[in-house]
């Protein structure tokens, strides 16, 4: 089986998580392996995606739900449409699910280069152009700890690297230039005292 039945079928269902903010320490924590593939993982990924869906985000690690474990969550092709109410509210309906669980992800083979604005759950409202691998590939495990393959591209490519780099302690502003990386943090550490 390739993937979990809630993966092929999935809704949206679940709790959701808190998530961490940087500098949080649990952020620049490398993760360790995950060797159980239980219930509780199980659970986990459920909460994680459906966490991200709601932020929303693309793209969502163990850490940033304070796990310092090498997993991560990802869908890059939903669709999420605004909805707003007779009363003035707003809610939002989701479409096209394709969510993906990358256990113990493991990198090769990057080649090229790319340059994409990338944001994250964890650096709240900083965006900024990151140098990544065009193309890699990924050997993973998923939730019935069955090894995968995946060659990926374009964005798929940059979300692999950018999810993965949380499971190695560092957030894509630590891939930028000395003059960017401390321009840009201090910039966000400003904003996060003055939201406190
Ligand atoms: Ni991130």
């Amino acid at each position: 089986m390739a993937n979990s039945d809630f993966l092929n079928d999935y809704k949206l269902e679940g709790s959701e998580l808190k998530i961490f903010t940087y500098p949080a320490p649990i952020l620049k924590k490398k993760a360790v392996a995950v060797e159980k593939f239980d219930d509780e993982l199980r659970a986990l990924c459920k909460d994680m995606l459906y966490t991200m869906y709601k932020a929303p985000g693309i793209g969502l690690a163990a850490p940033q739900v304070g796990h310092s474990i090498r997993l991560f969550v990802m869908d890059i092709d939903y669709e999420r449409e605004e909805i707003i109410k007779a009363d003035e509210t707003k809610e939002y309906a989701y479409s096209e699910f394709n969510p993906l669980i990358l256990i113990n992800p493991k990198i090769e083979n990057k080649v090229g280069e790319l340059l994409y604005e990338e944001g994250c759950l964890s650096v709240p409202g900083i965006y900024e152009e990151v140098k990544r691998a065009e193309s890699i590939k990924v050997t993973y495990q998923d939730l019935d700890g069955q090894t995968h393959e995946l060659q990926a591209d374009g964005l798929l490519s940059i979300c692999i690297q950018h999810e993965n780099d949380h499971l190695d302690g560092y957030v894509f502003l630590e891939r930028l230039s000395s003059l960017k990386r401390n321009f840009l943090t201090k910039k966000y550490l400003k904003r996060q005292q003055k939201n406190l």
